[in-house]
């Protein structure tokens, strides 16, 4: 079998232990989420921005943000670079994972609630209606900036070191396309491990086995 075959099914596989996995959860991050609608994301932008070696040599993290909204536009690009797809043929994305398992869900902090990116459909999926930035940091900014991203990985039930290293790379690379995205776009960032991770899990309803690695908080800079 050629590896791309392999690669697919690869995918497919993880994608429907992600929905056997989700099934109770899902029905309570539904419920959670009240009247919150599926925002459908407009195209992202895929090319051009900032040479990648000016974003490399500005990439920075940075603590003051701005409470302004980002224009669904940016949100758009911002998601797609973190963990969209890049290959549509195959379904891989913008960030490397471990057998290609995909195993990392990317959940979104807005003012008026939490989402999960559906990267198939580039859309937010709602999981929960209300503010719930305060929990993603111990950090006062977190509370004020408009968007906070929730890397979480999708743990094997025998999880060791492996699996442990890997959900930690995979949060990693992805919270890099970020910082990257944001060198370009001129707006400020910084990753965080700095979380209470078992209590923003139950806010979000996670699943069973799914763990926070690491939060992510994007804005534009403040003053
Ligand atoms: C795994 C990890 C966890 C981090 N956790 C926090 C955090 O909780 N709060 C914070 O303000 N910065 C956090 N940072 C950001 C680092 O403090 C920052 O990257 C470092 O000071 C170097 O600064 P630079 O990113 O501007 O190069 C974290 C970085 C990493 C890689």
């Amino acid at each position: 079998m050629s590896l791309r075959r392999t690669l697919i099914i690869t995918a497919v596989f993880a994608a429907m232990a992600l929905t056997a996995a989700g099934g109770a959860a899902a029905a309570d991050q539904a419920a959670a989420a009240g009247d919150l609608q599926t925002i459908v994301l407009p195209a992202p932008q895929t090319s051009g921005g900032m040479p990648l070696l000016d974003a490399i040599r500005t990439r920075q993290s940075r603590r003051s943000f701005a409470p302004d909204e980002l224009p669904r536009e940016t949100l758009s690009t911002l998601l797609w670079a973190a963990w969209g797809i890049n290959r549509p043929e195959s379904g891989q994305r913008t960030a490397p994972s471990a057998r290609n398992r995909q195993a990392t869900d990317l959940y979104v902090v807005l003012a008026e609630g939490a989402y999960r990116y559906d990267h198939q459909a580039h859309a937010l999926q709602p999981v929960a209606a209300g503010d719930l930035r305060a929990l993603t940091g111990r950090q006062d900014f977190v509370q004020s900036a408009p968007v906070n991203l929730v890397y979480v990985e999708r743990m094997p039930e025998e999880s060791g070191d492996p699996q442990l290293i890997w959900a930690g790379s995979h949060a990693g690379f992805i919270g890099e396309n970020v910082y990257l995205y944001c060198a370009s776009a001129g707006l400020a960032t910084v990753v965080r491990g700095l979380v209470d991770a078992a209590t923003l899990a139950q806010a979000l309803h996670l699943p069973a086995g799914h763990r926070v690695i690491l939060t992510q908080t994007v804005g534009f800079p403040g003053s």
